[in-house]
């Protein structure tokens, strides 16, 4: 029988907590349904990492809007960005002339973001722009921002409200860092 809480067994240290978080979407949902108010706008979701930020951010927005998912990968079980986008489930909805706001989990490298910047500007959206949740602005690779962050943090692992460690943790209320001796499993 298993009694310690993935809290006690594999987090090593607490970013964020719930409290914080909520209170942080809630702001910025004051921003986005300001600026969004009266435009075709779609919330574009990054699956999966960004499920758990894109409920919880759509519930406090009081504006019309369209949900959509997209799922690109770039990580394999591994900590860090390869800077290769894959499609693995694209959007259904059709963009043109639509105001798209890509909803991520965390901007690291940047990557993904640029690729699916260039994308939806290709089909033509009237705007494309980003809310993310976590932003690890010191790892940027290529030139692109997000225009709402929830968070600046630091260049660590980070678990948890949609994260991952190797499929596992996005169930996490809170962001974290992982135990050193669970990356060595
Ligand atoms: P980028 O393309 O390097 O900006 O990476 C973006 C994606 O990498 C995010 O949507 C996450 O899924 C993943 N990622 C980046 N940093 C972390 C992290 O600290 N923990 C878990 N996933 C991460
Ligand atoms: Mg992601």
């Amino acid at each position: 029988m298993q009694t310690k809480s993935i809290l006690e067994r594999d987090i090593e240290e607490i970013l964020l907590n719930e409290k914080c978080i909520s209170k942080r979407i809630k702001e910025i949902a004051v921003q986005i349904a300001k600026d969004y108010e009266n435009k075709d706008f779609i919330m574009v979701g990054v699956l999966n990492g960004a499920a758990i930020f894109y409920i919880n951010l759509i519930m406090e927005l009081d504006i019309p809007l369209e949900m959509n998912f997209i799922r690109v990968s770039s990580y394999g079980k591994g900590v860090r960005s390869s800077g290769n986008i894959r499609m693995v489930y694209d959007l259904e909805a059709d963009i043109t002339n639509k105001d798209v706001l890509i909803v991520e989990d965390i901007i690291d490298s940047g990557n993904t973001l640029y690729a699916l910047k260039e994308l939806f500007c290709q089909r033509g959206a009237k705007t494309v722009r980003c809310c993310c949740l976590l932003d690890k602005k010191e790892r940027r690779e290529v030139m692109v921002e997000a225009d709402y962050v929830g968070f600046n943090v630091p260049d660590k692992f980070l678990v948890g409200y949609g994260l991952d460690y190797a499929g596992k943790y996005r169930n996490l209320k809170f962001v974290g860092t992982l135990k050193p001796e669970i990356y060595n499993k």
